[in-house]
């Protein structure tokens, strides 16, 4: 899958005096439907999480405190995003490698995916994954 399908998509955002509140739809504001919700909270500074890539799985990320970045390469290109909005979120196709990393004091990182946890789903080892999108692209 291109890595220019992975993008930050900006969510509704509802303010009043009371404050703001943001929703998400599935297939209408992630285009996907969602089958799991997990977060990363408690984040030691200078920790870097994520290290993999997914075979199906569609997600999508999103600051919901404070800010982390999201490195993404398709094993060809690559891209840092900051994420530090909790009404924007980047969305991830199938098959990007990706890692979190610069994580705030605080900050919690909510992903919505597109099914259940299923460890069959991951390439953890890059040289592993570079031969399967070697294989994908010949
Ligand atoms: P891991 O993939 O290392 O997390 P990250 O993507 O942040 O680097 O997952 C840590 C552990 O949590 C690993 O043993 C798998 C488990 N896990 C679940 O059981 N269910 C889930 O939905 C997720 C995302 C992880």
């Amino acid at each position: 899958m291109p890595i220019n399908d992975c993008k930050i998509l900006e969510l509704p955002k509802i303010s009043d005096v009371r404050g703001n509140l943001t929703f998400v739809e599935a297939n209408r504001h992630v285009p996907f439907a969602i089958e799991r919700v997990y977060y990363l909270y408690d984040v030691p500074g200078g920790s870097e999480r994520g290290g993999h890539a997914h075979k199906e799985l569609h997600q999508f990320i999103v600051a919901m405190a404070g800010s982390f970045d999201v490195v993404i390469s398709d094993g060809r290109d690559e891209r840092r995003f900051r994420l530090n909005r909790s009404y924007f979120g980047l969305y991830l196709c199938p098959m990007i490698w990706r890692q979190l990393d610069n994580f705030s004091s605080g900050a919690v990182c909510m992903v919505l995916a597109s099914a259940k946890y299923d460890e069959a789903d991951y390439y953890r080892d890059y040289d592993e994954y570079l031969s399967a999108v070697d294989r994908a692209l010949s």
